[in-house]
């Protein structure tokens, strides 16, 4: 049996197939296009691992696609790849239309195709998961109920907003042609192998060199954290036991605000390697906002624990102490990810940001 894993090489895709291939002996077909953010270091693990099946390609080639799907007949593919920063919508929007909407609609129908020839057994038992985000919803006020299954849609970004047309599209292509497909719908990730552009990795590695820790406004925007342990636990959970159709939210029970989970950082930073200069918290710098910040985001995981028995496993303690000991131990691929189209961006993202 064999799975279609799409951004495999990503952060949350390569904690994925390695955590299915630790258990199970499904092989995997990782099908990645290495943008930045795609990264083999990250399954360095697999190299001689004749289960895992890697393979450079667009989502949006629709030929590619189609022959890698009859080729290897998956009976299921989990579906990560997308463009994923939110920073990086705003900057470009273009490649995040392109990636998560033309790329998922591409999916979907060379999917379709592919399940149309199925028959029987194969045919039944086929899914399409699509990987989401809890930005979909929008944004909450400080007293409002934490976002369920049945929340509208008022996506933000234009990251966001282009998740959200790929959900939409998944939905109308179970609806309409009956391809048997779920969605999830996550709060924000961290752990290993996550590209320091975003939040806690950002934080801890900025925080290691001495260099200011650029907090966005004024701090106080609430996200709701899930070790990415956990995620993967959960998108097993969805693709063996989750119901055709249904979209299912994933979140830690986790709401914190910005500013804490930097001070947070700072501290086991300063606990798991000191710095003689004095406590890193000195490093914290208010900058220029976001544009068009969400300012509160909170899943509630009721459903898929009632209907699926899953809850997260870390706490944000165990899992955030996990996250930084990783980060301090794995220099080689800290240093091999910072290369000069990353410090392009840094200059591009926080070059025109002054400190508030
Ligand atoms: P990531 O940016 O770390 O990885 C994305 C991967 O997709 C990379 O390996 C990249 O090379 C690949 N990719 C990009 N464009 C591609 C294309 N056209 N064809 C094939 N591969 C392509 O992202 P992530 O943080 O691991 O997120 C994975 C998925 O989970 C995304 O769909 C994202 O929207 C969703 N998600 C992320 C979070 C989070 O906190 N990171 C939370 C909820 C949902
Ligand atoms: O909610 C799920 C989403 O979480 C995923 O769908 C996205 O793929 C993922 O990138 C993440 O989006 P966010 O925008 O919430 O994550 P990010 O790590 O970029 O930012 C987290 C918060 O920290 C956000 O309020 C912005 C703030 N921030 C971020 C950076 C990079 C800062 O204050 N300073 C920074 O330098």
């Amino acid at each position: 049996m064999t799975i279609l894993v799409t951004g495999g090489a990503g952060f949350i895709g390569s904690n994925f197939v390695l955590d299915w291939l630790a258990s199970s002996d499904e092989t995997v077909v990782n099908l990645d296009l290495l943008t930045y953010a795609g990264n083999l270091q990250n399954l360095e693990a697999l190299t001689q691992d004749r289960r895992h099946v890697f393979v450079r390609g667009d989502i949006c080639d629709r030929g590619m696609v189609d022959q890698l799907l009859a080729r290897h007949t998956p009976r299921a593919v989990v579906h990560f790849a997308a463009e994923s920063h939110v920073d990086r919508s705003i900057h470009g929007p273009g490649s995040f239309v392109h990636t998560n909407v033309v790329g998922t609609y591409t999916l979907l129908e060379a999917t379709r195709h592919y399940w149309s020839t199925r028959s029987g057994t194969e045919r039944d038992s086929f899914r399409f998961l699509h990987v989401s985000t809890d930005e979909v919803y929008g944004s909450l006020g400080p007293q409002d109920p934490a976002f369920t299954e049945t929340r509208a849609y008022e996506p933000n970004s234009p990251y966001s907003a282009s998740k959200a047309a790929s959900d939409h599209l998944v939905r109308a292509w179970t609806h309409t042609y009956g391809l048997p497909a779920l969605t999830t719908n996550c709060s924000n990730n961290y752990g290993p192998y996550q590209f320091p552009e975003k939040l806690i990795p950002l934080m801890i590695v900025n925080a290691l060199s001495g260099k200011p820790l650029p907090v966005y406004g004024d701090g106080m925007q609430v996200r709701d954290w899930l070790y990415v342990g956990d995620h993967c636990s959960a998108v097993r959970a969805v693709l063996q036991r989750g119901r055709i159709g249904q979209t299912y939210n994933i979140g830690g029970w986790n709401e914190q605000p910005n500013i804490g989970v930097v001070r947070t950082i700072c501290r086991l930073l300063d606990e798991l390697k000191p710095d003689a200069s004095g406590p890193r918290e000195r490093l914290i710098t208010y900058v220029t906002d976001r544009p068009g910040h969400d300012r509160r985001y909170a899943i509630d995981a009721r459903k898929i624990e009632r209907e699926l028995g899953w809850r997260p496993s870390e706490t944000f303690e165990t899992g955030l102490r996990k996250t930084v000991r990783w980060y301090l131990e794995n220099h080689a691929w800290l240093d091999a990810v910072q290369s000069g189209a990353y410090r392009e961006w840094v200059q591009a993202n926080y070059g025109a940001r002054t400190a508030t």
